[in-house]
């Protein structure tokens, strides 16, 4: 079987390493890929975005299932345009991806479905967010609505930080069209967790509740990142925790989208906010995190190639999806400055060094130069470790990303800490 990963991150490495674990042997193509995914997947050179070269490669080589990593090309419709053209699709369609491209939409859905969320207004004029503003209690936090790479999300301290927020968003439009209309939204303090679902578009499948770490530097100081690490399960998400976000959050949003009109198919992830002890959602997401991903597939006991054509064939209520009752940490490497301006290119070293079973090293941002595997952005590599206990596969990840070096290398020392620390 022929099997398509679309995107180049450590979130397609992760996917592309545990197809290829499929019994069913499947042949595995990543597009565009990375220096680690070429290892395991015919990386084929077409833009994760390029909609139309993706189509035609998919029909040219025969590929019988094809896997979105990223929200963009989601965003921009892969699932439909494939669909027309009869190819099997794992992702949500374009209107089913609004649940991410566009938070106020998001939380219309929310509102209908009853799902309890921060409380936030929709504005399109910065005057009315502005004067919405003035009696807001603070902090506050103001919210892009479209994808903004991670960065449309502010919590301001003061109004006049989310003053220049709000004009910044929508009339100096530094998020572009994703910026023009915003939400003021209420502060949840609490503490975050990510629980990801497979869903057909009628039952609901949830993974292990993972922790990701946001800032860039040691006890989360320093500014916001794509994700420093992540480790699951993480105790938070207690059993009895992650069966009523199924209930109260998963399985009616789910079952919201298919009243709508636009079924959700393929990864649901909740981002949330635990206030003593209820889960409240900040955002949905449309696919699969990174890093959580990495933390997330390895304790996968069910075939993953299984899950998905269940998904895309709608009848993943007749399969039991299971996990490993083990636990993974992954600890993100990245170069100096990230996610500030970082230079590429540095020569890393230690990859070929034979690692304990128990570690996996996937690729973020890598390219090969010569016979060197040198960096090629500002995630470079995200090391899993996976053990008995947290603090065991804590280990194997330090222990792991040690050996491994290159010019300016930084990763925080503390993932996983606040599990270990506080329980
Ligand atoms: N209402 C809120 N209260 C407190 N923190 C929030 C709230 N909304 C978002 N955040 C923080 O901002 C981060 C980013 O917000 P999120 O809604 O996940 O948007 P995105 O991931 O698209 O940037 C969250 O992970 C969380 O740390
Ligand atoms: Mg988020």
């Amino acid at each position: 079987m022929k099997v398509l990963v679309v995107g180049n991150g450590g979130r397609e490495h992760a996917l592309v390493w545990k197809l290829v674990q499929s019994p069913r042997r499947p042949q595995v193509f990543c597009a565009p890929g990375n220096a680690g995914i070429e290892t395991l997947a015919a990386c084929v050179p077409v833009n994760a975005n390029d909609l139309a070269a993706l189509k035609t490669f998919a029909q040219r080589e025969g590929i019988e299932l094809t896997v979105v990593g990223p929200e963009a090309p989601l965003a921009l419709g892969i699932v439909d345009e494939f669909r027309r053209a009869k190819l099997k699709i794992f992702g949500p369609t374009k209107q089913a991806a609004r649940l991410e491209a566009s938070k106020i939409f998001s939380k219309a859905i929310m509102a209908q479905a009853h799902i309890r969320t921060a409380r936030s207004q929709a504005f399109d004029k910065p005057a009315d967010a502005l004067a919405y503003l003035e009696n807001h209690e603070l902090p506050v936090v103001i919210k892009a609505d479209g994808l903004a790479q991670g960065k449309g999300v502010l919590i301001a301290l003061t109004r006049e930080e989310a003053r220049r927020a709000i004009v910044d968003s929508m009339e100096h439009a530094i998020f572009g069209e994703a910026g023009k209309q915003v939400l003021i939204e209420e502060f949840l303090e609490g503490e975050e967790l990510t629980i990801m679902a497979f869903t057909d578009g009628r039952s609901v499948a949830p993974m292990l509740p993972a922790q990701d770490h946001k800032r860039v530097g040691d006890a989360d100081t320093g500014l916001n990142t794509g994700g420093m690490g992540a480790y699951c399960p993480a105790p938070l998400g207690t059993p009895a925790l992650r069966a009523q976000v199924t209930k109260e959050i998963l399985q009616p949003i789910v079952d919201a989208m298919s009243r709508l009109g636009s079924p959700f198919q393929g990864v649901l992830y909740a981002g949330l906010m635990v206030v003593g002890g209820v889960p409240y959602v900040l955002e949905f997401n449309a696919r699969l995190g990174d890093p959580e991903t990495q933390v997330v597939l390895p304790l996968l006991k069910t075939d993953l190639l299984d899950v998905m054509e269940a998904v895309v064939e709608h009848r993943l209520d007749q399969l039991r999806v299971e996990w490993h009752d083990e636990h993974a940490v992954c600890v993100v490497m990245t170069s100096a400055g990230y996610p500030g301006p970082y230079q590429s290119g540095m020569r890393i070293t230690g990859l070929d060094a034979p690692f304990e079973d128990a570690a996996v090293v996937f690729h973020a941002g890598t390219a090969k130069r010569n016979n060197d595997i040198v960096t090629a952005g500002g995630r470079v590599l995200g090391v899993t470790g996976r053990g008995g206990t947290l603090a065991e596969a804590q280990a194997v990840a330090y222990r792991t990303a040690e050996r491994i070096a290159f010019t300016g290398c930084h990763y925080r020392r503390d993932i996983a800490h606040r599990a270990l620390v506080t329980r």
